[in-house]
């Protein structure tokens, strides 16, 4: 066997990643070394509870509640213990050392990028992080590296496999929202708090690090539009499935030029959206996830995969861990954050999409007059209108006669269609706005 010299890799944390992560670094130990010419030493697992149960067998002399002693003796430090303290507290005082940090820690990233960058840069060490969006599929190297020159006109979206598992299983098996969810937590897919998932915490973070890398912006998070997936109940993705859509979480971010002056913006949101049942969006199923990334020189580009479990992550926590391995031994810069474009981030309320909205109305003469007037009213213009091809199980009950209308519009802005559905709720022809959801990819 080789003579190779060791890089000391200290794991925080050992629950669903970082058990996989510590399984790959020891049934792989011989290969690894082989490829990166010195050989991956384990020098310890943090944990919080030395007795919890692992999802794989490790040996249990690996196992320590002491993370300090183990960063202070790293070359590379993992971090997969999720959360914001103390992982930050740990990551600073890692890049303090020198030692180059690996993290799948997206709520970390997203709320204290900056902090952590800059404290990589003040020594020379790096910060990886393609575990943190979309799991096993590369998407942070392709933006940071592939893409680097080129200019990225739109990124858009499924980057959170608990609610893509959710959705799928509402509309393929017509389960319910709370059995799908705690499949998913069986599973693995879903954060410690799956309110993470669900109200789109997680996904508006991913959003937040894929607009920055896209667009070389710091985006922040509370300037990223969220809505998550708790108002979608069967009826309306049934609904949805009778108008030819599928309902997915949708992360977009974008490039928007005005046309007037030429000024750039970006737009970052994650909302649930109708898609096509024939767009390749459409077909990703369970937890997996997919991500668009239009380009002005690569054009369309679509990377797929698994976007969340403990394998699958360990899997692209490993491609960093020998980044920067092979760092640590042949040395070089590496590559530091970019965010030179600085571009301001738009309001969701001056975004333009389509959409389709849903009313339980009075089956009366005059109603699709009355509700078309509304539309017009605030400058949005109407697509299609279907009348009475869905029953509504749910909603307060009426004492007159009531029919569906499914009225689908053009293109308008985010603020019009607002003020419409405002005044629609008003009418007294209309008994409740159902559903009202934003259409992409048609
Ligand atoms: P788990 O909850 O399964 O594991 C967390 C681990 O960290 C546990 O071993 C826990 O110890 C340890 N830990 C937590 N807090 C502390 C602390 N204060 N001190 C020492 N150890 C601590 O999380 P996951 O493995 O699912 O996720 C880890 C990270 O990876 C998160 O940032 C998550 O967002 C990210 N991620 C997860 C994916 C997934 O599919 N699960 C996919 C992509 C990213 P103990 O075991 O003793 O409780
Ligand atoms: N909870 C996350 C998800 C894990 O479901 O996508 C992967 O980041």
């Amino acid at each position: 066997m080789n003579d190779y010299r060791s890089v000391r890799v200290a794991l925080l944390g050992g629950g669903t990643v970082g058990a996989n992560v510590a399984k790959i670094l020891l049934e792989h130990a011989d290969e690894l070394a082989a490829r990166v010419g010195a050989r991956l030493e384990l020098t310890g697992i943090a944990v919080r509870n030395l007795s919890a149960k692992r999802p794989v067998d490790l040996p249990a002399s690996l196992f320590t509640t002491d993370a300090h002693e183990l960063i202070l003796g790293a070359d590379i430090v993992i971090e997969v213990m999720g959360g914001i303290e103390p992982a930050r507290e740990y990551i600073l005082e890692a890049l303090g050392s020198g030692a180059d940090v690996v993290t799948a820690n997206k709520a970390l990233l997203a709320n204290h990028g900056p902090e952590l960058f800059a404290a990589a840069e003040r020594v020379g060490a790096q910060v990886y992080y393609e575990a943190a969006v979309a799991g096993a599929i590369p998407i942070i190297r392709p933006l940071r590296e592939s893409l680097a020159g080129d200019r990225v006109e739109r990124v858009m979206g499924i980057v959170n496999g608990t609610t893509n598992y959710i959705l799928d299983r509402m509309d393929s098996e017509k389960d319910s929202f709370d059995s799908a969810l705690a499949m998913a937590t069986e599973l693995g897919y879903a954060e410690a708090d799956p309110t993470a998932d669900v109200d789109a915490f997680d996904a508006a973070q991913k959003v937040a690090i894929l607009a920055g890398l896209a667009f070389h912006t710091h985006v922040p998070l509370e300037t990223v539009y969220r809505e998550g997936i708790r108002g979608i109940s069967a009826e309306v993705v049934e609904l949805a499935r009778y108008a030819g859509f599928v309902i997915k979480l949708l992360a977009i971010a974008e490039r928007v030029t005005d046309a007037t002056t030429g000024r750039e913006s970006i737009s970052a949101r994650v909302y649930p959206a109708l898609i096509p049942r024939e767009h390749p969006l459409a077909s990703v199923r369970k937890a997996n996830n997919a991500v668009f990334v239009q380009s002005e020189a690569a054009g369309s580009l679509m990377f797929y995969g698994a976007g969340a479990g403990g394998p699958e992550t360990a899997s692209a926590i490993m491609g960093d861990v020998v980044s920067a391995a092979r760092r640590h031994i042949m040395g070089g810069p590496g590559l530091g954050e970019s965010q030179h474009a600085d571009l301001p981030v738009i309001p969701i309320n001056d975004i333009e999409t389509s959409y389709h909205v849903v009313l339980r109305v009075a089956d009366q003469p005059g109603v699709l007059a009355t509700v078309a007037s509304v539309f017009h009213e605030y400058n949005v213009s109407v697509e299609l209108v279907e009348q009475g091809v869905f029953t509504p199980q749910t909603g307060p009950a009426s004492k007159r006669a009531t029919t569906t209308l499914v009225i689908g519009t053009h293109e308008a802005r985010e603020s019009d269609l607002a003020a419409t559905v405002t005044a629609l709720s008003k009418l007294p022809v209309v008994d409740s706005v159902v559903s009202v959801l934003r259409v992409e990819g048609a």
